[in-house]
């Protein structure tokens, strides 16, 4: 096991520095203003771009730590912990990461379709699995998980097979009909009383802040929309709640009569 190399989820680095990358220059420019006393007209707006991309910045390495596995949302999640887990749109490996370390006692199935979305996330080149499996040996957790190619509206596997399934922001890049079959796949797979934590963009304050009018994940549906879509497709939702740019539901699987 190759414990100690780096994790690399594959963000573009516009999305994990982009931000950064004008705060800098700005702030850098606001400082020479301030020293040559450059008139207002220049240092206010200056001034306003350097705090807005600074906080965005500052944002996405403590808020969200989009490179790096995050905590679960909720402790409630598969708190028996044993068992087998589907992450829904495993792509790099970050949430199916987030579960292994939370869950020790837990084995994972990392489903992707590794197709043009996932190439559209994390760039194109190396082979997607790859870089899933590097991330999952140098996390530690590569011997409870196995990766399977799978489209989450159509999935491959046996009815009742999973105990707990995750998915984070991947159900929300599917279109409206696609979000309902992946919702009732969903419900095919787990087990009857199994949970299913679902992660959202959230269309909240932080992301307004960061996107403005170019966030365009289905996130941006509320708590109140992805609730009915839970229980249409036959879950219960016992717990939701938010994250800066995040929101989450955690839903359980009900019997169908
Ligand atoms: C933003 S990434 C999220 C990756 C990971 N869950 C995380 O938290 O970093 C969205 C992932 O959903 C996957 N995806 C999109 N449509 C899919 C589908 N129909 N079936 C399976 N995976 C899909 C993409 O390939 C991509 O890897």
């Amino acid at each position: 096991m190759q414990l100690g190399a780096p994790l690399d989820f594959g963000y573009p680095w516009w999305l994990s520095y982009g931000h950064l990358a004008l705060a800098l220059p700005t702030l850098a420019l606001l400082a020479l203003g301030l020293f040559r006393r450059w008139s207002k007209w220049a240092l206010v707006p200056l001034g306003a771009i350097a705090v807005w991309a600074a906080t965005v910045a500052l944002l996405f390495h403590f808020g969200l730590g989009i490179d790096t596995p995050p905590p679960l949302p909720t402790e409630a999640f598969f708190r028996a912990g044993k068992g087998r887990v589907l992450d829904l749109g495993a792509g790099t490996g970050r949430s199916s990461i987030m579960v292994l370390r939370a869950r020790p006692q837990a084995t994972l199935v990392a489903s992707d379709l590794f197709g043009d979305s996932f190439d559209h996330h994390f760039g194109p080149g190396e082979k997607p699995q790859d870089r899933l499996r590097r991330n999952l040996v140098a996390a530690g957790v590569d011997q409870r998980a196995e990766i399977a190619t799978a489209d989450m509206t159509k999935l491959p596997f046996e009815t009742a097979s999973f105990d707990a399934i995750v998915s984070a922001y991947a159900v929300d890049h599917l279109g409206r009909q696609g979000i309902k079959d992946a919702l009732r796949e969903a419900h095919r797979v787990v087990k009857p009383g199994g949970d299913f934590l679902l992660i959202l963009v959230a269309n909240d304050g932080w992301s307004k802040l960061a996107f403005g009018p170019l966030l365009t994940h289905g996130g941006t549906r509320g708590r109140q929309w992805w609730t009915g879509g839970l229980q249409d497709a036959g879950f219960q939702v016992v717990e939701d709640g938010t994250a800066p740019g995040t929101q989450f539901l955690l839903a359980r699987a009900i019997q169908y009569p």
